[in-house]
């Protein structure tokens, strides 16, 4: 029996865990969920998988929580509530966590699950930001306490697939497939008309708002890049992205003689997650494999890196390194909670950004903390920006 710690339990990676927990009762016990204003849904979790302590994002919502235990039955609650950035980071590093798996969405995240490294626990993580914002920190602290991060995200877990029984001197290139999202083939000129609606309508995954408006932009796929370079510790310029509309091939890696193998499957999350979760074994799944008895069709192209000028700029961030990395994402995430808000157009998503990285100078990575006060200084900055319609 596994303990898992779940932060990020009422989104979309969270409850396809859940999923993939039912399937394997004798070999998972959740012990710690995380969620944020959801407290309806975690009180049905709660009921369900009987974990000993939960957190919420704030005081407020641990009182609600505290009635919607109440609604469904329990007049006391049957575990501990906590909340905030210090509740999540305290469930991260409960003593009897053997595995923690982050799906909260953005940099929120980066705290609970640097802590639970520090506290040796294993990663399974979908929470792409935080590679993103601290990598390097990350990377090496995992490796100083003998930690495995493994990826949840379809893309690179896929390379972890395809990397198995191979040495890195072995690999030329990875190779990441992106959809291109809905406004693959829609003109720039119509990107100050898009609307929120239209770029949450991804065409072949169903994810929480942040990363589909990401994939809208394809800073998904730049925010990949940079997590396959922590992951995987290749340059920047052995990580390719290709689109892939079909969303069969998850990823490839090219070797040095130029085979390539690819990893394909359906577009359904609980087949990484399950992957990440019983690592090094395989087991035996209910989910079906790829339909054969169907013609499929395998396009890739190269994207077009001037129309989706967010991939460019997340290569940029990368190869200047240091804190820049950390710029792009807090920008990001600012314009794209303006964007969903109505406050920004969509074409003013990558303008924020690239102004954002043009006033923050990047620094070394030193510490979180560094990092924090980075991250902070670029949303005031691309707040200030957007306020001024960029
Ligand atoms: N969805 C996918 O298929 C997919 C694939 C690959 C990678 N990822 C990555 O996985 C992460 C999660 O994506 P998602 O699509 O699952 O996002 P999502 O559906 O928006 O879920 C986000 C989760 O984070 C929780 N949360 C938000 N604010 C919080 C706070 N202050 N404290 C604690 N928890 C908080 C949310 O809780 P409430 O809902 O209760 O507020 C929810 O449980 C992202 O980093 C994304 O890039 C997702």
């Amino acid at each position: 029996m596994k303990n898992i710690v779940l932060l990020g339990s009422t989104g979309s990676v969270g409850t396809n865990t859940l999923d993939v927990v039912r399937a394997f009762p004798d070999r998972f016990k959740v012990i710690g969920l995380a969620a944020g204003n959801n407290v309806e849904k975690l009180a049905e979790q709660v009921v369900e998988f009987a974990p000993s302590i939960v957190s919420v994002a704030d005081e407020l919502k641990a009182g609600e929580l505290v009635q919607a235990l109440r609604h469904v039955g329990l007049r006391h609650p049957p575990c501990e509530i906590v909340w905030g950035v210090e509740g999540a980071t305290e469930i991260a590093v409960q003593p009897a966590a053997q595995l923690v798996l982050g799906a909260m969405s953005g940099s929120q995240g980066l705290l609970p699950i640097y802590r639970a490294v520090e506290a040796g626990k294993d990663i399974a993580l979908a929470n792409k930001e935080t590679l993103v914002i601290a990598g390097q920190l990350i990377m090496a602290k995992a490796k100083e306490k003998g930690v495995q991060i493994l990826p949840v995200d379809s893309e690179h877990n896929a390379i972890h697939q395809c990397l198995r029984g191979v040495a890195r001197s072995e690999i030329r290139r990875l190779i990441l497939t992106a959809s291109g999202g809905p406004f693959l083939h829609t003109p720039k000129e119509r990107w100050n008309a898009v609307k929120p609606s239209e770029a949450l309508n991804h065409p072949t995954w169903r994810m929480g708002q942040k990363i589909t408006i990401d994939s809208a932009t394809l800073m998904n796929k730049g925010l990949e890049v940079i997590e396959a370079h922590w992951l995987f510790g290749v340059s920047p310029s052995q990580i390719d992205v290709v689109i892939h509309p079909q969303s069969t091939v998850h990823s490839l890696v090219e070797m040095i003689d130029g085979s390539i193998i690819a990893q394909m499957g359906i577009t359904d999350m609980r087949s990484c997650i399950q992957y990440a979760l019983t690592y090094p074994e395989r087991l035996e799944s209910k989910l079906p494999g790829l339909d054969f008895g169907k013609p499929h069709r395998l396009e890739f192209f190269s994207p077009d890196r001037e129309k989706f000028a967010c991939l460019d700029l997340a290569y940029k961030a990368l190869q200047v390194g240091g804190t820049m990395p950390t710029v792009l994402n807090a920008a990001n995430e600012v314009a794209v909670a303006a964007f969903l808000s109505g406050r920004l157009a969509f074409s003013g998503i990558p303008e924020t950004i690239a102004l954002t990285m043009e006033q923050i100078a990047s620094e070394p990575v030193t510490s979180v903390e560094r990092l924090t006060n980075v991250d902070a200084r670029a949303r005031i900055f691309a707040e200030e920006a957007i306020a001024m319609h960029v």
